[in-house]
């Protein structure tokens, strides 16, 4: 990994908002009206931030997403950040919206308001092309759009030949997890929270209690559906796990959070930055036979990056770059 120029390109088929920033003393109470100290508008959403990741860690990515009328400075932003903007489509509803109250301790509260992120135009609009991601060798999906658009992306993407990876966050619902295409997705990262809720919902026994993170790891890569995915196992600040079925003997293993330079600042946004950087590595891993070495070095990485956004404010604007990431590490 000398060099981090991707030769292939990764679409993310995701979410994007406008987050709406109110800075409060207390966040309001049932039946008050108080004068907000500041306003901030930014680019956010899951997706959003993770294609904004890769392009930090130096991936080729294009965002396929939906924004309203109302949407064109969102557009302009994500281009200023090294994305390409030419598949995102502007629909009829408005652009999906975060109402953020952030209180002078740090506490917040959000409204989200999913709009145009859950128009399907994507898909109706493609159902007559003869691709549906032209020129792509991945896909990263998360879980802030229809679950039938996800679905339905992750199918086509495979018989495309792409590359999948999902980031189920926040987890599909009770319902969904049973009925997903699991077995289509090669690269699954997920929190604790996440793995624990994904085994619940597997598995026979939903009333299971949190299990320890190998435990987990173990018992989802023993599911028929998981045979040939590997696993992402992000664990705040414990670092990460990954288990690689290609590995066979001594196919799980960790590496330790980075050391933070200053205090835990803002974690809003640790597990985009973190995905995003994996993806710009996988990029140009997946050329190449993967060894426990690379992905071991790749996880290093990735938790020295999100570390990195977690001791600056901010969630796209404490993305490091690449550069940014391996002098910190040198
Ligand atoms: P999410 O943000 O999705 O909840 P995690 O909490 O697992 O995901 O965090 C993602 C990554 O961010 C971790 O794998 C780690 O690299 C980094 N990270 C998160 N919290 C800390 C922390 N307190 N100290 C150092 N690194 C952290
Ligand atoms: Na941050």
């Amino acid at each position: 990994m000398s060099s981090m120029t991707t030769q292939g390109k990764c679409i993310v088929r995701g979410s994007i908002n406008h987050d709406e920033y109110f800075f409060v003393d207390e966040i309001t109470k049932p039946g008050e009206t108080k004068s907000s100290k500041g306003h901030a508008s930014r680019v956010g959403g899951k997706g959003a931030n993770q294609a904004v990741a890769i392009a930090r860690a130096g991936g080729h990515v294009q965002f396929y997403g939906t924004v309203g009328k109302d949407g064109e400075w969102i557009v302009e932003e994500m281009k200023g950040h090294g994305v390409d903007v030419s598949g995102i489509l502007v629909g009829e509803e408005p652009t999906g919206r975060a109402i953020i109250q952030v209180s002078d301790d740090g506490e917040n509260s959000i409204i989200l308001f999913p709009g145009a992120n859950h128009s399907d135009i994507h898909e109706t609009h493609k159902a007559s092309a003869t691709k549906w991601f032209p020129g792509a060798t991945h896909l990263l999906l998360q879980n802030e759009i229809a679950f039938t658009s996800t679905v339905e992306s992750l199918i086509v993407a495979k018989d495309e030949g792409l590359h999948s990876v999902l980031n189920p966050s926040p987890m599909f619902s009770k319902d969904q997890i049973p009925r997903f295409p699991w077995e289509k997705v090669d690269w699954l990262l997920i929190n604790e929270g996440e793995g624990n809720a994904l085994l619940r919902g597997l598995s026979s026994d939903p009333s299971s209690p949190d299990l320890s993170e190998t435990s987990i790891i173990q018992k989802l890569a023993d599911i028929p559906a998981f045979k040939n995915t590997n696993i992402i196992y992000t664990l705040g600040s414990q670092g990460a796990m990954a288990y690689i079925p290609s590995l066979h003997s001594a196919n799980t293993f960790r590496a330790p959070a980075a050391q933070l330079r200053g205090e835990v600042r803002d974690t809003t946004g640790a597990g985009d930055c973190f995905t995003g950087f994996f993806v710009a590595g996988i990029m140009q891993l997946d050329r190449y036979t993967i060894g426990k070495e690379d992905v071991e070095r790749l996880l290093e990485v990735c938790n020295q990056a999100a570390g990195m956004s977690v001791d600056r404010p901010g969630t796209i604007d404490s993305i490091p770059t690449q550069e940014e990431v391996v002098s910190r590490m040198a």
